[in-house]
């Protein structure tokens, strides 16, 4: 294959987190935006007509499923298939895009409907980018030729955008298409506040005074002007309006940061005596921001000169361009003239009303952008940490867990509560609340770095091992319910320095050993703790008892104290056995000295008696002591 085009952008496309790389080939010559197409649930590129434009396949997705594509409208690009999302795969599903640029982007999704018999519900749904809602879909859009698609004007910052589909109970979210195409990084500069926080959706882009649509693409429009699409717009009140069109160039068409393409000049809506005012009416989101823009152009040949056509232009009411006169700005005819007005609208109607003072008005195209402030994130660590016990406890698939776990806040992951963090400017998760969810596996001890979870239940689930330790961290914990689970091992000593706690339900698990003093002491004050149903606890009223509680030192302690008094009473006993065979030995010699001495004495006094007749006996008397002595000694 011999493209020529360089340099070769990998891309990291993935669908719920699973990964498909894709080794894309951008052209990225300095002078032409960034641009990526995406044929959902293709499995091969595809190249459209007339503009022989390149959309890359999806391919290798575990989400989503794909099917035939039937398109809605005239408009939607001519692509046989999609990717469609089963509510069984949960409710947010998304388009992670890696390695975009960081820049300016108009991000376009077109919808259309499974070609199968079998399904004819046309699907409702709502659309984030990077975490902000676009666009939440109106019934009947399969029968409206421009809404088909979505689009909205975004900042790149982290060099990658995700596009998730949220599910509203309405169908399974189909998706055709998605574009990412650059634009000028002030395209659409507003004025105050505008900013690269601030996401505009277009809402409508008419092309006045012809019935032809057309995207900038086909009016060989500039590549930077993000090939937006112009709905053909022949008359506002058919009748009482006239539309004009010419083949004159048009000056300051196609300028940055804009480029509007010159053909949207080249036709226009111009009132009559009829119906003096041009009178434009169309159905808002009440409570929302909009910019809208005017376009003109002089391209009546019959006004030449200032003060011919001069108008006012209303919205709702209010005068918001006074005294507008085409020729004075632009200083001659066909020459382009570009306003813009940031407007708040309170009711469901957005009606715009151009008045002439002289002459008739004129119109020749007009886009309506709402603006909407784009949503912060979630702590990146925090999303991390979700995902670790996504993966560890089995999370079914239906609960979803893909995008952002707290934004768009119409639509935060199931079974977690999110908090504004003004510390971090960034969303943190609170609570976990998966009671009854099947999951199974492990707690991870990574739990912990939720720092600011307030509240846990893991009730009715299958969840085993030990209650990680690292719980105990989590300073503003309030409750923690892990009620009727496989938790076996002791209760982590931790959790009695959790000072917040006051609901600790471990009733009906595996656990064993002595619930921790200082958690046993808790439930006198206002907390409420349940240690039942767990066949090896023990410790506090109502439990068994336990056998002596000592800890690890203390154990080690009374073993070494132990040992070093049996030694002791070694020593002793020998000493005393050895004192006593001494002592007997004494005495039996003792005794038997006695004996001898009494019989001395005996004979003594015999002796002495004899000694006084033989003085020979006494000696032989002396000699016996004598003989002794050794044996006493020894
Ligand atoms: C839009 O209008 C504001 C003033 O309301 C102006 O500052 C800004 O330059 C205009 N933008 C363009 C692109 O003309
Ligand atoms: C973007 O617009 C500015 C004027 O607003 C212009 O100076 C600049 O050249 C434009 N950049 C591109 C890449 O077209
Ligand atoms: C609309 O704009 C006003 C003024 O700029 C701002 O105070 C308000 O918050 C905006 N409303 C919305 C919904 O963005
Ligand atoms: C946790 O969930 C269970 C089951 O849904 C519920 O009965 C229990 O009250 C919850 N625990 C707390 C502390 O709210
Ligand atoms: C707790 O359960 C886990 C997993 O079921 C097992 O591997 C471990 O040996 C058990 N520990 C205790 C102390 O029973
Ligand atoms: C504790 O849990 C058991 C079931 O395991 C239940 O019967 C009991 O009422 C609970 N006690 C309290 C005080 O909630």
């Amino acid at each position: 294959m011999a493209r020529i085009l360089s340099p070769a952008i990998t891309l990291l496309l993935f669908v719920n987190s699973i990964i498909a790389l894709a080794a894309y080939a951008v052209s990225a010559s300095p002078n032409e935006p960034f641009a990526i197409r995406i044929s959902c649930g293709a499995r091969e590129d595809v190249h459209t007509k007339p503009t022989n434009t390149l959309w890359y396949k999806d391919f290798g997705y575990s989400s989503g499923r794909y099917s035939g594509a039937s398109l809605t409208s005239s408009i939607v690009p001519p692509l046989k298939t999609l990717r469609y999302f089963p509510l069984s795969d949960g409710p947010e599903n998304c388009y992670n895009i890696n390695r975009i640029p960081n820049g300016h982007y108009s991000v376009r999704i077109f919808f259309a409907l499974v070609a199968d018999p079998n399904i004819q519900n046309e699907p409702v749904f709502d659309i984030s980018v990077d975490g902000t809602q676009i666009y939440s879909m109106k019934p009947g859009w399969s029968n409206t030729e421009d809404q088909s698609f979505t689009e909205a004007l975004i900042f790149v910052t982290d060099g990658s955008l995700y596009a998730c589909f949220h599910s509203t109970g309405h169908g399974d979210p189909s998706i055709l298409s998605i574009e990412i195409l650059q634009v000028n990084s002030t395209a659409y500069n507003y004025g105050q506040p505008w900013n690269k926080f601030m996401v505009l959706r277009t809402d409508k882009r008419l092309s006045c005074g012809t019935g032809k649509s057309a995207f900038d693409e086909d009016y060989n429009g500039v590549h930077w002007g993000g090939d937006r699409f112009w709905l053909g717009t022949p008359s506002f009140s058919q009748g009482s309006d006239q539309s004009i069109s010419t083949d004159r160039r048009i000056a300051e068409s196609s300028v940055p940061p804009n480029f509007y393409p010159e053909r949207i000049y080249q036709s226009a809506i111009v009132s009559t005596d009829q119906q003096p005012d041009l009178t434009f009416e169309m159905e808002v989101d009440p409570g929302k921001n909009y910019s809208i823009w005017f376009h003109f152009a002089e391209i009546d040949p019959r006004i030449t000169g200032e003060e011919e056509r001069v108008f006012d232009i209303l919205i709702n009411g209010d005068v918001i361009f006074e005294k507008v006169d085409i020729i004075r700005s632009t200083g001659e005819g066909y020459t382009a003239l570009v306003l813009n007005k940031t407007v708040v609208v309170s009711g469901k109607t957005l009606a715009i009303i151009l008045r002439p003072m002289k002459g008739y008005a004129i119109l020749n195209a007009i886009e309506v952008l709402e603006i909407i402030p784009s949503e912060l994130r979630t702590l990146p660590e925090e999303v991390r940490t979700l995902q670790t016990l996504k993966t560890s406890l089995g999370l079914p698939l239906r609960l979803g867990w893909n995008g952002d776990p707290c934004v768009p806040q119409q639509h935060p992951w199931s079974g977690v509560d999110c908090q504004y963090d003004s510390k971090s400017v960034r969303w943190v998760i609170d609570g976990i609340g998966l009671d009854n969810q099947g999951l199974k596996g492990l707690l991870p001890s990574d739990i912990s770095k939720l720092k600011h979870l307030q509240n846990i239940n893991l009730s009715g689930n299958s969840i085993q091992g030990n209650i990680p330790f690292s719980i105990g961290t989590i300073a503003g914990l309030e409750t923690l319910d892990l009620s009727y689970n496989q938790f076996n091992g002791s209760i982590p000593e931790s959790l009695g320095q959790l000072k917040l706690l006051h609901i600790l339900n471990l009733n009906g698990n595996l656990l064993s050993g002595r619930v921790p003093a200082n958690l046993g002491g808790r439930p006198l004050y206002r907390a409420s703790f349940n240690f039942t149903g767990n066949p090896g606890l023990c410790g506090i009223p109502g439990l068994s008892a336990c056998g002596p509680h000592l800890s690890i030192g203390a154990k080690v302690g009374i073993s070494l104290g132990s040992l070093m008094a049996a030694l002791l009473l070694l020593v002793c006993v020998v000493c005393w056995w050895k004192r006593r065979q001494n002592i007997l030995r004494t005495q039996k010699i003792a005794a038997s000295r006695e004996a001898s001495y009494a019989k001395a004495r005996t004979n003594f006094g015999r002796d002495v008696q004899m000694t006084k007749h033989s003085p020979l006996r006494a000696h032989n008397q002396s000699r016996i002591a004598t003989e002794d002595s050794p044996a006493l000694l020894s």
